[in-house]
């Protein structure tokens, strides 16, 4: 497994690579006091493997060297996979958006406290 990064000061892009193909991603982008989850994704041959895991502690890493207080997202309610992850990250719910995706589906907003 290898790492391909490119970061900028208002954003972070890590990938894990699996013989050269891209198996894992994550998306974070800097606010003024704090930062946000845009996307992140394991393909489904690569799950329950820990990189997801591992791609939001560098993350938090890349946030902390900004000076950040803390790293926020929004996830489907439904979306039960995504929501144990980030519990067991460390993240904790805030509040719920109802209705907030075109679907209807409510999203619940989460925080990590860096
Ligand atoms: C959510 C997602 C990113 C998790 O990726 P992953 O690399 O498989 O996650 P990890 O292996 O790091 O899992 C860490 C922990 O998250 C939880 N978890 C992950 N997938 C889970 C699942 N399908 N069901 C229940 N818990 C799950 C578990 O607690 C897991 O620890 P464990 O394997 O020791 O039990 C992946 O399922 C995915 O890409 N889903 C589609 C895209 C998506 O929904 N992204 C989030 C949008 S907000």
């Amino acid at each position: 497994m290898t790492d391909k990064m490119s970061s900028e000061a208002q954003h972070l892009f890590l990938s894990r690579l699996d013989a050269g193909a891209t198996v894992a991603t994550i998306e974070i982008m800097r606010g003024v006091d704090d930062a946000e989850i845009l996307h992140i994704e394991t393909l489904p041959s690569h799950r329950r493997q820990g990189l997801a895991q591992s791609l939001l502690a560098e993350a938090f890493d890349w946030a902390r060297q900004h000076q950040r207080q803390a790293v926020w997202l929004e996830v489907r309610a439904g979306n039960d996979a995504a929501i144990n992850l980030y519990r067991k990250t460390g993240f904790v719910q805030i509040s719920t958006r109802k209705r907030y995706y075109a679907d209807g589906e409510d999203a619940l907003v989460m925080k990590y406290t860096l």
